[in-house]
């Protein structure tokens, strides 16, 4: 029989993925759980998993590798998609495909499969990410093939004998990872709706969060944060630390119109109290330390870097080439971040730098000015001459 390494989740989709691409296919199924921040219960799942039918099960702490190799480069290019989403799903399915080709090969598997339908952006990642780093593994997609309602998919689970979780189901469609969490699905798909509490599941309503602010420094070294209120903490542990601060002030929602590459618009809520947090303090910290010129141009790359991991192009030269940039970019982005986090929002309040560009002597209307206010005559000369010669001679405001 031929071997499939099947992306698993625990959740019924999966479950019934494993009975029938045996079936169907005639697969002996091993299932990958990789926990990027996200999974509960590793060993329930891997039993899971076994009892429905994989040969084996496989499950791996991957929370390391996605903040080093994912999350804080995206966050050294200020990704976020349209300006809003900071991408957590978008960079969780490149290291999951990655692990999924890596255990195809140890395993001596042909075939990679996951639990994506047709309709969105995952499918397109997880499919374009494996075609990148391995293309000679086809990929299966069971949800995709296999026309099954909600209904019908649980009919066949009940049929084989696949337990369904007896826990009430959320009426959305969740995906989460430490970057952040997002909500789909029932009254959200009206974007006229206002989300309903229990959309959230992370971050406190702001009339229940702290009425007195709490203050947070981040040390940021070559872009990437090292330091939390002056204490060394390694990424995954920083990102925790200050999500739970952050969510307990409801900072982090989100409440997006998205354009999906397969052409869908589609509303969708977020909750991202560590993204939030931590992309705003980058982003001021590179405020302090580069010239006007680097930040304008950095944006438009964040622009184009965000929609090549959006759409699936991780793995992709031009990603590649743009990290090298966004890398080379960071030298001088170290120095510390004060946030100020209260009632739903997160402030910068104050930044420092011992490469600062800022130069208080040029800044200052006091005594201490050193600003040569006698050279702006000849500057504005220079400046506006193009101005005065069309104004001269086509009046165009006349
Ligand atoms: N819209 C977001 C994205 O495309 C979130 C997708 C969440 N995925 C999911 N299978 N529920 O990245």
């Amino acid at each position: 029989m031929d071997k499939a390494v099947l992306a698993y989740s625990g959740g019924v989709d999966t479950s019934v993925a494993i009975r029938w691409l045996r079936e169907k296919y005639n697969l002996d199924i091993i299932t990958l759980t990789v926990d990027i921040g996200n999974v509960a219960n590793m060993e329930a799942i891997k039993q899971k998993a076994l009892n429905v039918g994989a040969i084996k099960a496989i499950v791996i702490d991957a929370r390391k590798p996605f903040v080093n190799s994912f999350v804080f480069p995206a966050l050294q290019a200020n990704a976020m998609y349209e300006g809003q989403y900071p991408l957590a799903t978008a960079l969780g399915r490149p290291l999951i495909a990655q692990l999924m080709v890596d255990t195809a090969k140890k395993e001596g598997a042909t075939i990679i499969a996951h639990g994506c339908t047709g309709k969105g952006n995952d499918q397109v990642r997880l499919d374009v990410c494996t075609a990148a780093l391995a293309p000679e593994l086809k990929v299966i997609a069971p949800a995709r093939e296999w026309g099954m309602t909600r209904e019908q998919t649980i009919a066949y689970a009940q049929k084989y004998n696949i337990p369904i979780p007896i826990t009430a189901s959320s009426p959305y469609s969740i995906d989460e990872n430490l970057w952040g969490r997002s909500a789909e699905c029932g009254v959200l798909e009206n974007p006229w709706n206002e989300p309903p509490e229990d959309a959230f599941e992370w971050t406190k309503p702001p009339a229940e969060t702290p009425d007195k602010a709490d203050y947070v420094e981040i040390g940021f070294d070559k872009g990437i944060p090292i330091s939390l209120n002056g204490k060394k903490l390694d990424g995954v542990a920083l990102i925790q630390k200050i999500h739970d601060l952050a969510a307990m002030h409801g900072v982090g929602r989100i409440d997006h119109v998205e354009n999906r590459l397969v052409g869908i618009k589609s509303r969708e809520i977020y909750e991202a109290p560590a993204a939030v947090v931590l992309l705003q303090s980058h982003l001021a910290l590179e405020g302090l330390v580069m010239t006007k010129d680097q930040l304008r141009f950095k944006d438009k790359v964040a622009v184009e870097y965000s929609d090549l991991a959006y759409n699936g192009l991780w793995f992709s030269s031009l990603r590649q080439d743009l990290a090298a940039y966004v890398e080379s970019s960071q030298r001088y982005v170290t120095g510390t971040v004060r946030v100020k986090l209260y009632k739903g929002t997160c402030q910068v309040v104050g930044r420092k730098s011992p490469y600062s560009l800022y130069d208080f002597s040029l800044a200052t209307y006091d005594k201490d000015d050193v600003f040569d206010q006698s050279a702006s005559p000849g500057f504005i000369h220079l400046w506006g001459l193009p101005v005065r010669t069309q104004a001269r001679i086509q009046q165009i405001n006349k």
